[in-house]
C-alpha cells in the first residue's frame, strides 16, 4: 500500500477538470500470471511493470513458499527463478490468497498437478466466493479437492493417482475457469480442451505461447496436451486497463478534462469498457498502439464528452465485467436510461456488485432498477451547474473497485462523498489516491 491509500475513509469534493498524463499500475490478471508461468518455466525470467498489489503479492508469496526464489525490487521489476514443472516443493502450512479470487482459483490448477497436498485460504470475502466451478472439473480430472460447505474456501487439493485431460464446456463465462482448467492440464496425460460460453480475458493462453508452449485456440474452444515444458522469457505487464477505467469514466464525465492514459493493456478480450463508453458518446482515442510482448498496448486520451444512455450489448459483458462499478457511475450521469442484463457473475466478484452499486447509488439520488442478473440506471444532467449527483456516505463492502467507482462519483457530486472501508482499494491499485489527485481529483483521506 502506497502513501494515501491507506485509509479506511476517503473523501471527495467536486473538482476541477482533470488534464495530464499517467501511467495505471501493472495489469493484475497478468501479473499473477506471469509469476506462476515463470516459476513453472525452465529457467530464469524477468518481469517488468509488476503489479505491486496485495492480489499480486499474495501470489508471489505463494511461489516463495513453494521453493520458487522471486527477487523483486518492489517497484514492478522481477527476477523469477523457474523450477520447471516438477520442480515446486511442498510448503510449510496454508498459502493465503487474501482477498484474490484469480490467486485462489488459478493456483488451484497448478496445486492440483503438484506430488504434494496444498492449503489454499484467503480472507473473508475471498471464502465466500463460489469455487464449485473448478472443484467439479478438477476432480473429473482425477484431482483430490476437499472445499468447506457449499464449495467454498478454504481448498484443500491432492494429485490424483494420475491426472487425465478434460474435454469441458465451462458453464459460466470465467477466465478464471479457464486459466485453472489449463494449468492443471499442464500436468495431466493427454489432451485438455475448455471451451468457453462467451469471449473471456485471453491472457493464459497468449502467455503460455510467449513460454513456448503450444496451445490452440479454436473459436470458444482451447486446447493444449498436457508434458511438455515452458521456457523461460520476459514478460513486460502493460498498464490495467480495469485501473486506467476509473479515470477514462471521470475524464468523460467532468466538463473541459483531457487526459492520456500511457501504456494501457488493450487486449481485445478486455476493451469492453472502451466499446461500452464510446456507445455512450465518450470521446476515447487510442495511439501509438504496439504490442507489449504477446499483449497489444496503447495510449488512451480521453476528453469531456456528455453521454446517453444504452443498452449494454450482450456480447461485450464478460469482456468489461470488472468495470461495471464505474460505468455505473457513467450511467448514473448519463441522459436517459442503461439497461445492463446477463451480468449474475457481478453478484459473486468482491462484493455483491449489484447490491453494493445500487445502494450506493440510491445514496446519491440515482434512480436504480435491480434485476437477478443487471440493473437499470436512470440517468441525471451530467452537466448541471450543481453537479449530476447528491453527496452522501457510501459503504464500498470491502470491494476495491466499489471504492474506486465512488471515488469517481464524488468527482460528479454538489455535496462530499464520504466512501467507508477503502482498504482493500491496494488490492489492485496502490498509488490510486495519488494518481487521482495528480489529474485533478480532490481526494484527500478523512
Ligand atoms: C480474472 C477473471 C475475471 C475477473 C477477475 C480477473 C482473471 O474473473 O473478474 O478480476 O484474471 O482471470 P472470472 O473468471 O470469475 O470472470
Amino acid at each position: 500500500m502506497s502513501e494515501g491509500d491507506a485509509a479506511a475513509t476517503l473523501t471527495v469534493a467536486r473538482g476541477p477538470a482533470l488534464a495530464g498524463e499517467v501511467q495505471v499500475p501493472g495489469d493484475k490478471s497478468i501479473s499473477h500470471r506471469a509469476i506462476m508461468l515463470a516459476a513453472l518455466a525452465e529457467g530464469t525470467s524477468e518481469v517488468s511493470n509488476f503489479l505491486e498489489g496485495e492480489d499480486t503479492r499474495a501470489t508471489v508469496a505463494a511461489f516463495r513458499a513453494m521453493g520458487v526464489a522471486i527477487e523483486g525490487d518492489g517497484a514492478g521489476a522481477l527476477t523469477i527463478g523457474g523450477r520447471g514443472l516438477q520442480g515446486l516443493s511442498a510448503p510449510q502450512g496454508a498459502l493465503d490468497l487474501g482477498n484474490s479470487g484469480t490467486g485462489m482459483r488459478l493456483l488451484a490448477g497448478v496445486a492440483a498437478g503438484q506430488l504434494f497436498c496444498s492449503q489454499l485460504v484467503g480472507d473473508a470475502s475471498l471464502s465466500a466466493r463460489p469455487m464449485a466451478r473448478i472443484v467439479h472439473p478438477l476432480r473429473a480430472m482425477g484431482a483430490r479437492v476437499w472445499a468447506a460447505a457449499g464449495d467454498r474456501p478454504p481448498l484443500r487439493l491432492c494429485r490424483g493417482a494420475r491426472m487425465r485431460g478434460i474435454d469441458y464446456a465451462i458453464p459460466v463465462a470465467s477466465a478464471q475457469v479457464k486459466s485453472c482448467l489449463l494449468l492443471a492440464g499442464l500436468y495431466a496425460e493427454g489432451v485438455t480442451r475448455v471451451v468457453e460460453p462467451g469471449m473471456c480475458r485471453d491472457h493464459t493462453e497468449r502467455m503460455l505461447r510467449s513460454f513456448g508452449y503450444p496451445v490452440v485456440a479454436d473459436g470458444p474452444a482451447i486446447t493444449l496436451a498436457g508434458g511438455q515444458a515452458l521456457k523461460s522469457c520476459p514478460i513486460e505487464v502493460p498498464g490495467d486497463i480495469s485501473s486506467a477505467a476509473f479515470f477514462v469514466v471521470a475524464a468523460t464525465l467532468v466538463p473541459g478534462s483531457d487526459i492520456v492514459l500511457r501504456n494501457v493493456g488493450v487486449n481485445p478480450t478486455r476493451d469492453g469498457v472502451l466499446h461500452i463508453l464510446r456507445a455512450m458518446g465518450a470521446q476515447i482515442t487510442l495511439s501509438n498502439e504496439r504490442l507489449a510482448g504477446a499483449e497489444p498496448v496503447a495510449d488512451i486520451r480521453v476528453e469531456h464528452a456528455l453521454l446517453r444512455g444504452i443498452d449494454i450489448p450482450q456480447h461485450l459483458v464478460a469482456n468489461a465485467i470488472d468495470e461495471f462499478p464505474v460505468i455505473f457511475v457513467a450511467a448514473a450521469c448519463a441522459s436517459g436510461t442503461t439497461r445492463l442484463r446477463g451480468a449474475r457473475e457481478l453478484r459473486v466478484k468482491e462484493s455483491d456488485r449489484i447490491a453494493a452499486m445500487a445502494a450506493g447509488l440510491a445514496t446519491l439520488g440515482v434512480v436504480a432498477t435491480v434485476y437477478e442478473d443487471g440493473i437499470d440506471i436512470e440517468g441525471g444532467a451530467q452537466d448541471s451547474d450543481s453537479g449530476a449527483l447528491n453527496g452522501g456516505v457510501i459503504d464500498s463492502f470491502g470491494d476495491h473497485r466499489i471504492a474506486m467507482a465512488f471515488v469517481i462519483a464524488g468527482a460528479l457530486s454538489n455535496e462530499p462523498v464520504q466512501i467507508k472501508d477503502c482498504e482493500n482499494i491496494a488490492t489492485s491499485f496502490p498509488g490510486f489516491v495519488a494518481l487521482a489527485q495528480g489529474l485533478g481529483i480532490e481526494v484527500c483521506s478523512q
